[in-house]
């Protein structure tokens, strides 16, 4: 009798996960920037990557979406690389907002945007990387990107086009960054950045590469390069476990219970710090901005999982061990 190859239960488990939320059409496309509402509603990709860079996936994996705000954790990270954490505070809060991801408002008393995972405090970001790249900012984030995603990335020139012409909102916020000083006067090149970022094209694959990266402290599990220090990684995962889900970010902290960011055009990246990548993508968004589908496949592997960072299977520091 030939050996019958046994499959890895991860592989099993986002099998069925597929299988489980492919038939679920709740949610709506994003159509605010024109050319999101383009895509095809029922694409649905799942993609697990552990540490070490093996992969389990399932759907459309390789179907190329623009990253949006997924965009925001990484520009952050480059950030703080580039600045330290004491100049990126200045300029950047690490609050939950408790409004919309787009409001136009800065924080009352420091006139700071409150953390940066909303527009102004993404684009506060863009802008001093800009303040220190000028015309090489977008190389610069779109070299970073590629380290962190382990292979060469591009933009879509439609989305960025459609972003660009219809970005009203986020125009009325770079001018009122420009008028409390805290960003400088190139404020509308820096913004043009900002529109690039989002419409870096990545697959399911290279998100859960890239969430990867980060579970495995900044460090590509496969090619091994690190596209900003160790040190910013807590950092980063702090800012996405308390604002990367917009107002859901409670809930998910909750029912999930691990850092993640999701994007308008319907990726969410989940990070199991130390362990996974989890990467997903289906454009059908919740009232919260959140893909439908993206965020039922990480409730449910959370739970099979136990993944939640309080969850009674964590059972917490080694090091702790060590000293007790
Ligand atoms: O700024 C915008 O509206 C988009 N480029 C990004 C939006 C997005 O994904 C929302 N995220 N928080």
């Amino acid at each position: 009798m030939p050996e019958v190859a046994q499959q890895h239960q991860l592989q099993i488990l986002v099998d069925a996960l597929y299988e489980k939320h492919r038939g679920t059409t709740d949610g709506e496309l994003a159509t605010y920037i024109p050319e999101l509402a383009k895509v095809n509603p029922q694409d649905f990709g799942i993609c697990v990557v552990t540490a070490g860079g093996d992969v389990f996936e399932a759907g459309d994996c390789d179907r190329p979406f623009t990253i949006q705000s997924i965009s925001k954790a990484f520009t952050y990270g480059l950030a703080m690389d580039e600045f330290g954490a004491d100049k990126v505070l200045c300029h950047v809060g690490v609050e939950p907002s408790g409004d919309a991801f787009n409001a136009i408002e800065l924080h009352s008393g420091t006139n700071r945007p409150y953390n940066p995972m909303i527009n102004s405090g993404a684009i506060t970001i863009t802008a001093l990387l800009h303040s220190r790249y000028g015309d090489q900012t977008f190389e610069r984030v779109l070299e970073c990107f590629s380290t962190i995603a382990g292979r060469e990335l591009s933009i879509d020139k439609n989305v960025y086009e459609s972003e660009r012409r219809t970005g009203h909102r986020n125009r009325a916020i770079a001018h009122l960054l420009l008028n409390f000083g805290v960003v400088h006067e190139e404020a509308e090149a820096a913004l043009d950045v900002y529109f690039k970022q989002c419409s870096i094209l990545i697959t399911t694959r290279d998100l859960a590469m890239m969430a990867a990266t980060l579970a495995n402290m900044g460090c590509h599990p496969v090619t091994g390069r690190s596209a900003f220090s160790i040190a910013y990684v807590k950092d980063i995962l702090s800012i996405m476990f308390t604002c990367g889900m917009y107002d859901y970010s409670g809930q998910w902290a909750y029912r999930v219970g691990v850092p993640a960011k999701s994007g308008v055009s319907g990726g969410v990246m989940a990070v199991v710090n130390r362990q996974l990548g989890i990467g997903t993508y289906s454009p059908r968004l919740d009232r919260f901005g959140n893909s439908v589908r993206g965020t039922e496949v990480c409730i449910d592997l959370a739970s099979r999982l136990g993944l939640h960072v309080f969850d009674c299977v964590n059972v917490g520091s080694n090091f702790l061990d060590a000293i007790l």
